[in-house]
């Protein structure tokens, strides 16, 4: 399997090719991976999608440190100005299933492109997102080994990779015809327990499998790509999974059974803060940001009192209705309590209704206790002693951060691997509270007053127990640290 070096090419070290999801979530987990790999001293192509790369100018800069790393682009398939997000972000994954194997043989036969004329040698492992096996061939054929990383839970991926069984067992679909969203927080069938999914049986309902179940027929082709991409996973070479032992355990040893080459290395985000620090190299993690970073929310921060603020932020996907807006906001205003809202520029449904007027007291609410904001430094608001709970739609980059700083968490899921990580952060972890299928002021201000007044101390104690553990996990002697020099030992006999 390994790619022997000739000529010029021996004694450089190995180039890894990083290929992810065009997709934010993708990419921002992808680039610490990335950097991670740069610190190890590897050389590193990380290849973007066309528009990723015009809307990530700051991810050169970043990585203009680091002499190893360079940039490749391939096309996304999709017109520019397709929206690519809500629902349709889900487009991109069709679009490169479709294109994807072309656009990337061409760029792996050109392979002097990714060489740099001699100061690396050619491609030789690729470590690709796992969604998108068409690279598996093209690698098979040139003859290096191909890792996946999966940037989900282990919890998300493992269901995923039971979708078969969760079919037999007629278990999806969830979904009846013409059915809204929210008919789901209404239907009690959806509270049975799944039988179908090894190492769940005892807590996971139907409601909390993963978001692409929510289909009205089994042959929807956004569930069966999931299901047949994740099943892919035991024919390569290894699985990457952000995440890490402490968290996870039982359910990466289910994974191991038919992926027995499993490197649990998160969250990377922490481990490359702690890598950088061990190196004592004074650099911040890459704030790889969508849009234009709001800072004055740092000096509102600045203002609140210790652990009374909730931040709520639904990622970078999620698209709110003008109706679910209004609910959301009136239940943190009449909640009573302190909260930043950051808001996407794009994440309201354009076009729905008439004209927004916001009501005259959810404005002076917010005068009085709230603070709106637009894409804000997640990670440096999460870390700011004024933070008591966090309003997620349970991205996993967005858990892990929360996870990581112990911040209890309010989930409101939005869809893909979501719909799983609130069970876990409600259920098992126990940090927090699942809102799952409903969207009611009188249930948000209930959940607030929970997480932030009623529980707090017992959801802020259990928090802070696990962020002891993402410690434990990153630094030497713990089991990611461990897990990353295994990957590299990998990483490096595949030029022997
Ligand atoms: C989605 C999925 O839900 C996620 O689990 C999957 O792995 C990728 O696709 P997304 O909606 O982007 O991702 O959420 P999340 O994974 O939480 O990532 C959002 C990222 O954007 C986080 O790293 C967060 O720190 C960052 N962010 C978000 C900001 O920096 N500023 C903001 O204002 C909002």
């Amino acid at each position: 399997m390994g790619h022997q070096a000739t000529g010029a090419a021996a004694g450089l070290p190995p180039h890894v090719l990083i290929f992810p999801l065009p997709l934010h979530g993708h990419v921002n987990s992808m680039l610490k991976l990335a950097e991670l790999l740069c610190l190890s001293h590897l050389h590193v192509t990380m290849l973007l999608s066309d528009h990723n790369h015009r809307r990530h100018a700051d991810v050169e800069s970043h990585f203009s440190q680091y002499s190893g790393f360079r940039i490749a682009t391939i096309s996304d398939g999709l017109p520019d100005d397709h929206p690519r997000v809500g629902q349709r972000s889900l487009d991109i994954l069709t679009s490169l299933m479709r294109v994807g194997g072309e656009e990337f043989r061409r760029l792996m036969e050109a392979t002097d492109a990714l060489s740099g004329g001699g100061s690396r040698r050619r491609v030789s492992c690729v470590i690709m997102d796992g969604v998108l096996s068409f690279a598996v061939p093209v690698a098979k054929e040139i003859g290096i080994p191909i890792i996946y990383f999966r940037t989900v839970s282990a919890c998300a991926f493992w269901a995923n990779y039971s979708f078969k069984e969760v079919v037999e067992a007629g278990e999806v679909p969830l979904k009846g015809k013409d059915e809204d969203k929210y008919s789901y927080g209404s239907k009690p069938e959806l509270d049975l327990l799944v039988t179908s999914v090894p190492g769940m049986e005892g807590y996971l309902r139907r409601r909390d499998l993963p978001g692409f179940c929510r289909v009205s027929d089994v042959n929807d082709a956004i569930f069966s790509m999931i299901a047949t991409e994740t099943r892919q996973t035991s024919l390569v070479d290894g699985l990457i999974l952000n995440t890490f032992e402490d968290l996870e355990g039982p359910i990466l040893d289910q994974i191991r059974k038919p992926i027995p080459t499993l490197y649990s290395i998160g969250p990377l985000h922490a481990h490359l803060q702690a890598r950088l620090e061990t190196d004592k190299k004074n650099r911040s993690l890459p704030a790889i940001s969508l849009w234009e970073e709001d800072h004055a929310c740092m000096a509102w921060l600045d203002t609140q009192p210790a652990r009374s603020v909730l931040y709520v932020s639904f990622g970078s996907i999620t698209l709110l209705s003008k109706k679910e807006l209004l609910e959301l906001w009136y239940g943190l205003v009449n909640s009573g309590q302190r909260f930043l809202w950051a808001m996407r520029p794009d994440s309201i449904v354009e076009g729905d209704g008439e004209s927004f007027v916001v009501p005259a007291e959810l404005e002076e609410g917010t005068k009085a206790r709230g603070h709106m904001a637009g894409w804000v430094p997640q990670n440096k608001v999460l870390m700011h002693s004024s933070l008591a709970a966090f309003f997620t739609h349970s991205g996993w980059n967005s858990t892990l951060e929360s996870i990581t700083v112990g911040i209890p968490m309010i989930c409101w899921p939005y869809f893909a691997d979501q719909t799983i990580n609130s069970r876990f952060v409600s259920e098992i972890w126990k940090i927090g509270l699942d809102m799952k299928d409903t969207c009611d002021r009188a249930i948000v201000e209930r959940m607030v007053r929970d997480v932030m007044e009623v529980r707090k101390d017992e959801f802020f104690e259990r928090a802070r127990r696990t962020a002891e553990l993402v410690k434990k996990a990153i630094n030497e002697g713990g089991s990611s640290y461990a897990n990353w020099n295994r990957l590299i030992e990998f990483l490096k006999s595949t030029i022997l």
